[in-house]
């Protein structure tokens, strides 16, 4: 059978939030296809649903209607347990608030996606050190724990650890939103370089520079993917 050149496929995909009485349709009638080894960003006002969208795409959460077909499988078949260790396998989440783990050093925290699969410790650290190195990361990090280094710093801390399963996906949501220009250019150049060896990427960013690096820009409003923008390499982040 041939390789689905789709990595992702969102089929009208709806969402629905029910609090008490509270109801908020936060999608409504997604589509997206997503190339194997392309790098797309998500953008739009708050609350127009991209995070909604991308942990839905992570498996972290089920549409309320629609499909969501990853490497070809579609997710609404596996069951809760399947879909956990699916998501272990073919997804590396990075978020904008780092959630690294004060309580364990740098170099287990990066390890920690190989524990739930049950890799041989020697072969995690390997694995780890590997990533951190992928990441754009420095072997001085390795015992320390995350909250002394700098906000840029554990953010590559937080990609090598959502790399190091090498996952199929690599999703970030608002990862530069907490990062000064020079560290934000350092995650964005992270990503390039990931993205030359084939890692298929999808950000969310509010940040138009940060969209610009990336190969399609997909604009969400109101629960809808509104328009599709062509980005303008010139006007990447790293370039300014
Ligand atoms: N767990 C939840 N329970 C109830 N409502 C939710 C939940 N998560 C999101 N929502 C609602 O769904 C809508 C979309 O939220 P979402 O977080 O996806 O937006 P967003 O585009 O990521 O916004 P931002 O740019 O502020 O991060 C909002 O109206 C939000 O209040
Ligand atoms: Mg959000």
């Amino acid at each position: 059978m041939p390789e689905e050149s789709y990595v992702i496929r969102v089929e009208d995909v709806h969402k629905v939030y029910s609090t008490g009485s509270m109801v908020t349709w936060a999608l409504l009638g997604v589509n997206l296809n997503v190339k194997r080894g392309s790098f797309i960003t998500i953008m739009g006002p708050s609350g127009s649903g991209k995070t909604t969208l991308l942990n839905l795409i992570g498996l972290l959460d089920r549409p309320t209607k629609g499909k969501i077909y990853i490497d070809g499988v579609d997710t609404s078949r596996l069951k809760d347990q399947e879909l956990a260790e699916f998501r272990n396998k073919k997804i590396g989440f990075v978020f904008q608030a780092f959630n690294l783990i004060n309580r364990l050093s740098v170099i287990e925290n990066i390890e920690l996606p190989l524990v739930a699969r049950g890799v041989a410790k020697e072969e995690r650290r390997k694995m780890a050190i590997e990533a951190l190195m992928k990441a754009g990361g420095d072997l001085s990090w390795v015992n320390k724990r995350p909250n002394q280094l700098s906000g840029g710093q554990q953010q590559r801390v937080a990609i090598a650890r959502a790399i190091v399963g090498s996952p199929t996906i690599l999703l970030a949501d608002e990862p530069t939103g907490n990062l000064d220009t020079s560290s934000a250019k350092v995650v964005v150049k992270t990503f390039l370089e990931l993205n030359k060896h084939g890692q298929t990427i999808v950000v969310i960013t509010h940040n138009p520079e940060v969209a610009h690096c990336s190969q399609g820009i997909y604009v969400m409003r109101d629960g809808r993917i509104v328009s599709t923008l062509s980005p303008d390499p010139s006007k990447c982040l790293i370039y300014q």
